[in-house]
């Protein structure tokens, strides 16, 4: 028998009981007279003690210990002298009567505790002793449970879990597909999901009601923080819905895991159109754990000599609470802040109302106190505050303006990790026009339907026709997104037609959905969850990557298999691929 106990679980209660522990050696202290294991496992830290007065054999076994050795070790637990009150198995000890070592170990590359002298990629070279910390582990436990949670939650208001496949068709709408050679028809690709969307829908029309899946999706995009060419999602479809149904029985699900896994009751969830979002705050996923909303000063600011200004489509300013001592030096690196090439803006403008109601601003030469004021009390400002204004053509200053919106709001500590304040963002617009190709693509995909008010504008004005979608969005996060479907072959037909697809381009791509509309679609929704964002968020990472047992690194590797790697030539030549 390797243990009755884990090393976690000990304490006063079992003193003077026989036990014995199975686990790895994360130091040992040589006292001289006595010697000290901290021994450890998945569960905890348990101290193992010998004694000056223990037999040789065990002194010498001891000794010859290095870290992360795996024993076994049979003792007595006696209640320690010097308690350690910062581990649950602090106040005990266990006497060593036996040891037996089951594993060596090199040194380890790193030390495996809390806080560890091992940089970011060596870590992930060696994931395996990573994920031995505490601190990373403990992520995993939270995803394990969080997952464990959204089962139960979804059980119990009757979805099933359904598989769908990996291996699947290429689709050139959205993000780029990892795709994949098929031996046994050369010349022709797999392509990994970027998400089971057509299958979920599939699946509505097929009777199944309720589904759910909590899966991988591949996207081959750029790297960031919140993204993983691997990721997972909750992916979720109902039938016989609208819009709210899907909004209160998700929004549910968030708050029954706040409450369960941190202890948090969340008040319902505000909603917020998608034109506000971008209007006040400037993206669509707004941070409104604190205020600074952006003001329109167009109107006003427009008036006088001011070039800059007056040749601007847009004019909007944030209101920063308590910062007109702001200094020049300060103010000048918030505009260096702003003009670096990843914000973009030509500039800054500032207005401080002081403390004792003067004013001050960058824009002096052009506009009186008076002027200045009328901007102030646009934006609700009161002595002691800062105005910091951009310009320019609004889908440019907008973001530029969120940028500095959320830097100061981090500046000023409002942006607090233990504080969540989620949202629902409805009502995006169902196209979004590029430019370089010149044609619409869908905003979510080309599944969701038109808001009905709109549809009669798919043709005439497709940019303004809104879409039945929405996100959830946490702290500035897009933790999830869905939308009501199309169930209608004849308007799935008419979306392919506004996003520029001859009726041969949609039959070859989506032929399969279409036909299945043909018999008897219910009308559905649904929405899908970033589960590894909804993980980072609770435990409050900065990047996904720790959410993730074996994550990719920022430019997509796996730094411990080294992979993406060449495969033989005789791969090649299986697949029927010719390298130029
Ligand atoms: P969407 O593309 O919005 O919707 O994805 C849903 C959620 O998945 C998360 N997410 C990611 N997480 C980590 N790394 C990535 N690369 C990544 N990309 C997306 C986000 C996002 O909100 N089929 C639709 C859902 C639906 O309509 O039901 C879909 O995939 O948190």
């Amino acid at each position: 028998m390797y243990r009755t106990h884990t090393c976690g679980e000990l304490r006063l209660e079992n003193v003077n009981q026989k036990v014995i522990l199975s686990g790895w050696v994360q130091k040992v202290r040589n006292l001289g007279a006595m010697t000290f294991v901290d021994l450890r496992d998945r569960y905890g830290i348990t101290q193992l003690v010998v004694e000056e007065s223990a037999a040789e054999e065990i002194k010498k076994q001891v000794e010859h210990l290095g870290r992360e050795y795996v024993i076994r070790v049979e003792g007595t637990v006696v209640e320690r002298a010097g308690r350690n009150a910062k581990i649950p198995t602090g106040d005990i000890e266990i006497l060593i009567g036996k040891i037996s070592v089951l594993s060596h170990s090199e040194v380890p590359p790193f030390t495996i505790e809390d806080n560890t002298d091992g940089g970011d990629e060596i870590r992930m070279k060696y994931r395996y002793l990573d994920l031995r910390r505490r601190a990373v582990r403990k992520n995993l436990e939270l995803r394990h449970r969080m997952a464990h949670l959204v089962r139960n939650y979804l059980d119990s208001y009757n979805f099933m879990e359904v598989e769908t496949p990996v291996l699947i068709k290429s689709t050139p709408e959205g993000a780029r597909d990892f795709v994949v050679p098929s031996r046994m028809n050369q010349g022709q690709f797999y392509a990994l999901p970027q998400s089971p969307q057509t299958f979920k829908q599939l699946l509505m029309v097929a009777g199944f009601d309720r589904y759910y899946q909590i899966v991988k999706c591949f996207r081959d995009e750029d790297l960031r923080a919140d993204r993983q060419p691997e990721f997972t999602q909750i992916d979720c479809e109902m039938s016989f819905v609208e819009r709210d149904d899907i909004l209160n029985l998700f929004e549910g699900m968030i708050r029954h895991l706040f409450k369960e896994l941190r202890g948090i009751d969340l008040p319902e969830l505000p909603r917020m159109s998608w034109h506000d979002a971008m209007e006040y705050y400037g993206c669509d996923k707004p941070d409104i754990r604190f205020d600074m909303q952006f003001v329109n000063l167009t109107d006003l600011a427009r008036t006088k000599e001011f070039a800059v200004f007056n040749t601007a489509e847009y004019i909007g300013g944030i209101c920063v609470p308590g910062c007109a001592s702001y200094t020049r030096k300060q103010l000048d690196a918030l505009t260096d802040f702003v003009r670096r090439p990843q914000i973009g803006a030509k500039g800054l403008v500032y207005v401080r109302y002081n403390e004792d109601g003067t004013v001050k601003s960058s824009v002096d030469k052009f506009y009186a106190e008076d002027d200045l004021k009328t901007w102030l009390d646009a934006c609700g400002a009161k002595p002691g505050d800062l105005l910091l204004i951009l310009s320019g053509e609004k889908k440019k200053t907008l973001p530029q303006l969120c940028e500095l919106r959320l830097e100061m709001g981090s500046r000023l500590g409002l942006r607090d990790k233990d504080v969540f304040k989620p949202l629902w963002v409805v009502d995006f617009p169902l196209l979004e026009w590029d430019e370089e190709t010149r044609r619409f693509y869908a905003m979510h995909h080309p599944f969701t339907s038109p808001n009905p008010e709109d549809v009669d504008k798919m043709e005439s004005d497709p940019g303004a026709v809104r879409a039945n979608a929405y996100d959830m969005v946490i702290n500035g996060v897009e933790v999830g997104g869905g939308s009501i479907r199309i169930h209608d072959a004849g308007m799935q037909q008419r979306m392919f037609r506004c996003l520029g697809f001859t009726p041969e381009q949609a039959e070859k791509q989506f032929g399969f959905l279409l036909n299945a509309f043909k018999y008897g679609a219910p009308p559905h929704g649904g929405i899908a969850f970033g589960f590894d964002r909804l993980v980072s968020m609770f435990a409050g990472l900065d990047s996904i990557r720790d959410t993730i047992a074996f994550p990719k690194n920022n430019s997509g590797r796996d730094v411990m298999l080294d992979s993406p790697s060449e495969i033989a030539e005789e791969q090649f030549r299986e697949l029927g691929i010719k390298l130029s």
